[in-house]
């Protein structure tokens, strides 16, 4: 039985915020999709912006319920968001990494973004707005972009263009798959979760570069990633150190 329910929009600002709005209503269903053709003002993590192209790529966003999660582990839908695209994708190389915390990479290039908003109540997450952009069949981005990376791109076949229908019920359905992993395997499901955002991490067991808020430039290697999103990096001197998002930049991965 299909479990989820794709609401199509021509043209909006942004699917997040459409989807905040589906949300606050009581009788929308989880697995509801928010598929936005036009995103006119995408939004990404902090104050970036997320750009897309109209025809050409994929912007949506999945409402999801999750109050069986304690709000202090609201990155467990990050990470399994990341895993079910980075899954959806393999087909098209094996190349196709997670990026912490949950940006999606061929190797050092962005491929997708993943943008998620939770509503909390008390210590539980009531809602939350898993927001999803990818780069499907573009050949030309902005030039402000740093390194930006299409599946096309990647398939290197421009007279092969990709079904963006397709590859959108593709994530969606392994998005269904892996929160249904977390929500009802208690608490096997998380471990391997942990597991598999490993297995699929970029830059994982080998000696990397970041640089802290203070400019510092370091390197270590990444050896794992908690269930609240800190990144923990064992330095040359066997020392692990712990970030978050907020504190370290990854320049070499
Ligand atoms: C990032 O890399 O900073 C996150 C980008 C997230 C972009 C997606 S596109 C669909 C959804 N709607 C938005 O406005 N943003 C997310």
């Amino acid at each position: 039985m299909k479990k989820y329910n794709i609401i199509t929009i021509k043209e909006g600002i942004s699917s997040n915020e459409i989807a905040h709005e589906l949300a606050n209503y009581d009788d929308t269903p989880e697995f509801t999709v928010v598929n936005l053709l036009n995103q006119t003002k995408g939004k990404g993590r902090g104050t970036n912006k997320w750009f897309s192209e109209l025809g050409k790529s994929l912007t949506f966003s999945i409402i999801v319920y999750p109050r069986f999660l304690n709000s202090q582990l609201s990155f467990y839908i990050s990470k399994l968001t990341s895993i079910a695209v980075v899954e959806a994708l393999q087909n098209f190389s094996h190349k196709i990494k997670i990026k912490w915390p949950n940006d999606i990479y061929f190797n050092n290039k962005k491929l997708g973004g993943i943008l998620i908003e939770n509503c909390f109540e008390n210590d539980k997450i009531t809602y939350s707005i898993v927001g999803i952009g990818i780069n499907v069949n573009q050949t030309n981005f902005p030039s402000e972009l740093p390194n930006p990376i299409s599946l096309l791109q990647i398939t290197g076949d421009n007279s092969q263009l990709i079904n963006l229908e397709n590859t959108l019920y593709k994530i969606i359905r392994k998005f269904v798959k892996w929160y249904t992993i977390l929500k009802n395997e208690d608490h096997n499901g998380y471990a391997i979760i942990d597991k598999t955002y490993f297995k699929y991490l970029t830059g994982r067991s080998k000696t990397i570069e970041y640089k802290t808020n203070d400019e510092k430039i370091l390197k270590g290697k990444i050896i794992s990633v908690d269930e609240f999103g800190f990144i923990n990096i064992k330095n040359s001197a066997g020392i692990v150190l712990s970030y978050n998002i907020d504190e370290i930049k990854l320049i070499k991965f």
